[in-house]
């Protein structure tokens, strides 16, 4: 019996969470931005995260895009960019339409076309979800879009996979769940889902209670691989 749902999370997986400061750099007048963008864009993700993560510890929930723009405040300040409000509006304009890798919209094509259940589970706020789905126009081809928001902690909280099979009435063993994020899909392993790991920066294993069963290198063959399972 093939697994009847396929969850997905949102940033970094399908949707190119790099790209709000790749973008801003190529903009005129950005010069300062371009010679610093790959960092910054790794420091604004990293602390975004970690942010959740301590948020979810100490139970300060605040909506995702909260920990954005705190990710963001601290990647410019480090930059010196911490006085560039122009700058600081461009990119969290831009991280609002991130655009989808770009085997997105094919893949989540050929799942509906198989009869699967799609969706999005993600530490995003609605707003936000919605902005970037709309951006991405994959609206069509995902069933819903779950949001950490209605439940008040971050991922890797098992709350926060108890929506799938509250919202779709899946058990664990029905569900494939794709992230790119290494402690998300071992938190979503240890859950008891499938799991696949997108690994596209050929990244090491993250060392956690459980191990994705699939790494690969980019969503091109999700389709198939729902197939076998
Ligand atoms: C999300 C973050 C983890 O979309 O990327 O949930």
């Amino acid at each position: 019996m093939p697994t009847t749902t396929c969850i997905f999370d949102a940033y970094g997986t399908l949707f190119d969470v790099a790209a709000a400061a790749r973008n801003a750099a190529t903009e005129p007048g950005r010069e300062k931005l371009a010679a610093v963008w790959p960092q910054l864009a790794e420091d604004w993700r990293l602390k975004q995260l970690q942010y959740t993560w301590l948020r979810a510890i100490t139970g300060d929930y605040c909506p995702f895009w909260q920990v954005t723009q705190d990710g963001l405040d601290w990647a410019m300040e480090r930059q010196g960019l911490g006085d560039d409000l122009e700058l600081r509006e461009r990119l969290l304009a831009l991280y609002w339409e991130l655009a989808a890798y770009k085997e997105v919209p094919a893949m989540l094509t050929r799942l509906k076309a198989a009869g699967r259940t799609t969706a999005i589970l993600s530490n995003g706020s609605p707003d936000m979800l919605d902005g970037a789905v709309t951006s991405a126009v994959i609206g069509d081809v995902l069933d819903d879009v779950l949001s950490v928001e209605s439940v008040g902690v971050f991922k890797p909280a098992r709350t926060v996979y108890d929506m799938v099979g509250e919202r779709f009435g899946t058990a664990p063993q029905d569900v494939l769940f794709v992230s790119s994020n290494g402690w998300d899909a071992a938190g979503a392993a240890q859950y008891g889902f499938h799991t696949v790991w997108v690994n596209r920066a050929g990244d090491p294993v993250d060392r956690l209670p459980a191990k994705p069963q699939h790494v690969l290198s980019d969503l091109t063959t999700i389709p198939d691989l729902a197939a076998t399972l």
